[in-house]
């Protein structure tokens, strides 16, 4: 005959004290972002139009399609070069108050060098930033999503530091440009996956390099390729335009198979350290994690090489590298349980066996057409707890976190359980574990061309008809889902 929720507000929960609360607010705070994420290569087409110079997945996609699941490429793609102004409707559709793009460097800068600015393609991501604007929706921009200026892959791409200057060229040139409107920059998106997933795969990037060597070059110059543009920012730009500028990383939670075994808690916590430590250690801290110094060096020893295949950074670049960011933005997609195992042969140098351990997943869990993809969404929450506790409680921004059908069904379930359970997530790692989470962008407001799965997996709120010509966008049930997220900012 009647009801009484516990409780109007939060308040002393005996024993418990205030950390628990039970306030009916199950609400994202008023400031948190609710957002959607795209990329440049991935939604824009347009591959050759209007001086746009290549990029190193023109010339992958074209020359190696066999390499891509479907044979295609980004050359359409959702053709939101020409569609973008339905894309902002989409958004606001959605509700949402913020929306990730990336700018594509050689439509800027069409041989990536400081030679020419290509006006037109200024044009269109003006364009695209005042409607946004002019909708209420805040964009979120990422300097490099994965789609490097063609010219470089004959340097070695991301292995060779002279690249390194040209980003910091490239860098300035943006905030020049958009930063009067931008007040969120992502310098790089999820840098473990340009150096190992991509590598050699890309052109002629690394492949130049035994294993377990181009991607600590890699990595080590996008450390301080991010470090320049952080403090270039800092230095020339923060006064006036007042933003906040920081790196995506990706970031596999990785849970101790048994958590009273000491030997799966080293080896979960090193392949924590391996995946996201190498990058996050370096800018939240400083200089790569001890684990991996020492193991790397180590492994190095054994297999005869004199110095260790991790590049050292001078004091100097320590000092440099730390610091650089003004919150931390956390691509999440996987987790996984770690146990320990046997010492790997040390004749494969290889950085996954640097990192050494076992992973594995839980076949119960429920996938999704991207076989990486489970619905997991405790281990959201636990590596959000665990930056917060490891890192000195930084600003968080989840730049990415989504869900893939494999087919044209409208009806996609998954993907609002998916979403539901993981906004959930997030809503019980603001509220209960204090973690400073200040935004939340679902990957992707539509299908667009997945890598080298293509078009095959589809991770779109909206669904796009690629065999279409005028590429239509058709919602999902999940937008209906969505929509009510933003509308009453809770799950
Ligand atoms: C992360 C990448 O940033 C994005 O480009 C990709 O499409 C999604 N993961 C889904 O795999």
């Amino acid at each position: 005959v009647a009801y009484t929720a516990w409780s109007l507000m939060d308040n002393f929960e005996w024993i418990l004290g205030y950390e628990h609360t039970f306030s009916l607010e199950w609400k994202f705070p008023n400031d948190f972002k609710l957002g959607v994420a795209t990329a440049s290569y991935q939604i824009e087409g347009a591959w050759n139009t209007d001086g746009r110079g290549a990029s190193i997945w023109d010339t992958f996609t074209h020359n190696r399609s066999v390499l891509i699941k479907d044979g295609s490429n980004g050359d359409v793609a959702c053709n939101s070069y020409y569609k973008w102004e339905e894309d902002v409707e989409m958004a606001k559709n959605l509700g949402v108050d913020s929306y990730r793009i990336s700018l594509s460097w050689s439509r800027i800068l069409p041989d990536g060098t400081t030679r020419k600015i290509n006006q037109p393609g200024v044009d269109f991501y003006n364009r695209l930033i005042n409607k946004l604007l002019e909708n209420d929706i805040e964009p979120i921009v990422t300097l490099y999503h994965w789609d490097l200026p063609q010219k470089f892959s004959a340097w070695g791409g991301w292995t060779n530091p002279a690249v390194i200057n040209y980003f910091a060229h490239y860098a300035r040139t943006a905030f020049g440009l958009f930063g009067d409107r931008v007040r969120t920059w992502i310098t790089l998106n999820e840098p473990r996956l340009i150096c190992q997933a991509y590598k050699g795969l890309v052109g002629d990037v690394t492949s130049d390099f035994p294993l377990g060597t181009s991607e600590y070059m890699c990595a080590h110059n996008l450390l301080k390729a991010h470090a320049e543009a952080y403090h270039i920012y800092d230095k020339e730009f923060r006064r006036t335009q007042k933003g906040k500028i920081s790196i995506t990383l990706d970031f596999t939670w990785t849970e101790p198979a048994n958590s009273s075994n000491p030997d799966d808690v080293r080896a979960a916590n090193q392949n924590i350290q391996f995946d996201f430590g190498i990058y996050a250690n370096p800018i939240m801290k400083f200089d790569y994690p001890k684990v991996v110094i020492d193991r790397v060096a180590q492994r190095s020893r054994l297999e005869n090489f004199p110095e260790s295949r991790l590049p050292k950074f001078t004091l100097a670049e320590k000092l440099r590298i730390k610091g650089t960011y003004d919150y931390i933005g956390i691509n999440h997609y996987i987790t996984l349980y770690g146990r320990s195992s046997p010492e790997p042969p040390i004749s494969d140098p290889h950085i996954d066996l640097d990192a050494a351990g076992e992973r594995f997943s839980n076949p119960n869990w429920e996938g999704c057409a991207a076989y990486w993809i489970k619905i997991v969404p405790w281990g959201l929450r636990n590596l959000l707890k665990w930056i917060k506790n490891t890192y000195r409680n930084p600003e968080i921004l989840i730049t990415e976190n989504g869900y893939a059908n494999a087919g044209d069904e409208l009806e996609d379930d998954g993907r609002i359980r998916y979403y539901r359970s993981y906004l959930n997530a997030t809503l019980q790692a603001i509220l209960e574990d204090g973690v400073n989470v200040k935004g939340y962008l679902a990957w992707s407001i539509m299908d667009n061309f997945e890598w080298t799965h293509g078009y095959t997996l589809k991770f779109g709120l909206y669904h796009v008809n690629f065999t279409d010509p005028n590429r239509t966008r058709t919602p999902r049930k999940s937008v209906e889902y969505f929509k009510n997220v933003t509308r009453t900012r809770t799950v």
